[in-house]
């Protein structure tokens, strides 16, 4: 295991309050959001897309990490640099997601099991030889009548730890992923439960395929409640739900954990993660970072709409987004910060 090469990726993630873009949207994830905004689902257009994200100026002043899919690993920009070149100079680690998604699981309706073991060894080293120096993995937990199974989550978090294991043999830091939906009407309390049983699952399998877990980042959803359930709860109960139930599943040698968004808003997540931040910051031992998608890139990809004309307002717009979610890393995000023109920087 190439244990120093690990600590020193992680470390450089997590540098100077910065955080992680998510930009590995599957094709067929990404055409389904160009889709709602009347984007053309083309190569070409996806490429364009990405161009832009990582093209941004000064993406680097907040953002430590970009995860790309596989599609994306392999594109240039219109001048012909390679993705993982452009990211490299920026001081941008690239990662990849390896996974191959999440596919309903034998015999229990509704439930899902991410695949993508088989062949995997081979992968990764190609991807670190591109460049890569992490990768991710996601799991989909679906909170729902009777489930998740205990049969369910086991299988997930046997593969995540599998896929860990094989990851840190190469060198690079695996991001594991258990994302226990937003989607349905379950209360905060019972997201908490099932993410905090979902977590203790994950690091027990980690343990028994004797992944080193300074060599890993956590990236878990925050516990709020359902997305189809009306009760609303302050930023305060998320934050303190989501704190607690960390502190009872993930090992205190975890270096850091890189909340997904999840489907939450832009705003919502941001004030979510600052509240985490702000109020027990110096009592957790890891550090807490965004590894968003949807909450950094939702109002870019709304403002780009495929247009060439918008491509520096929409890059503006990212910045932006990645700089309230860096000052929300140090706890100093203020809603005020929203009003801060985005053309104003
Ligand atoms: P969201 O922040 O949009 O949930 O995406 C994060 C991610 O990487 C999902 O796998």
């Amino acid at each position: 295991m190439h244990k120093q090469i690990l600590i020193a990726t992680v470390t450089k993630l997590f540098e100077n309050n910065k955080g992680l873009l998510a930009m590995d949207e599957s094709i067929v994830t990404c055409n389904k959001r160009f889709a709602k905004l009347g984007i053309p689902q083309t190569v070409e257009m996806r490429r364009k897309y990405r161009e832009l994200l990582i093209t941004t100026p000064g993406l680097n002043e907040s953002i430590s990490g970009a995860i790309l899919f596989d599609e994306t690993s392999r594109q240039q920009k219109a001048d012909g640099t390679p993705f993982i070149k452009i990211l490299i100079d920026a001081g941008i680690v690239p990662g990849i997601k390896v996974d191959i998604g999440a596919k309903p699981l034998a015999g229990f309706p509704g439930e899902k099991v991410t695949e993508g073991l088989d062949g995997l060894r081979k992968r990764l080293v190609e991807y670190q030889e591109m460049g890569a120096r992490f990768a991710k993995w996601r799991a989909v937990l679906t909170i729902g009548d009777g489930i998740p199974s205990s049969a369910c989550i086991e299988a997930n978090a046997h593969s995540l730890a599998r896929y860990a294991a094989l990851c840190q043999e190469v060198g690079l830091v695996p991001i594991v992923e258990p994302e226990v939906m937003m989607l349905g009407d379950h209360s905060l309390a019972q997201c908490r439960q099932v993410t905090s049983d979902v977590l203790n699952h994950v690091f027990a399998q980690l343990h028994q395929q004797k992944v080193l877990l300074e060599g890993i980042i956590l990236k878990p959803n925050m516990v709020i409640s359902g997305s189809e359930n009306k009760k609303h709860h302050s930023i305060e109960e998320v934050a303190e739900a989501t704190i607690n139930c960390l502190l009872e599943s993930v090992p205190a040698n975890v270096p850091g954990i890189a909340f997904l968004s999840g489907g939450q808003s832009a705003e919502e997540a941001t004030a979510n993660l600052n509240a985490m931040n702000r109020l027990y910051k110096s009592k957790v031992p890891w550090k807490l970072t965004f590894s968003f998608g949807r909450a950094l890139q939702q109002p870019t990809l709304e403002i780009w709409k495929g247009d060439d004309a918008t491509v520096v307002t929409a890059q503006k717009a990212l910045y932006h987004r990645a700089k309230c979610n860096a000052a929300a890393t140090r706890g100093e995000y203020d809603v005020s910060m929203e009003n801060d023109s985005i053309t104003n920087h």
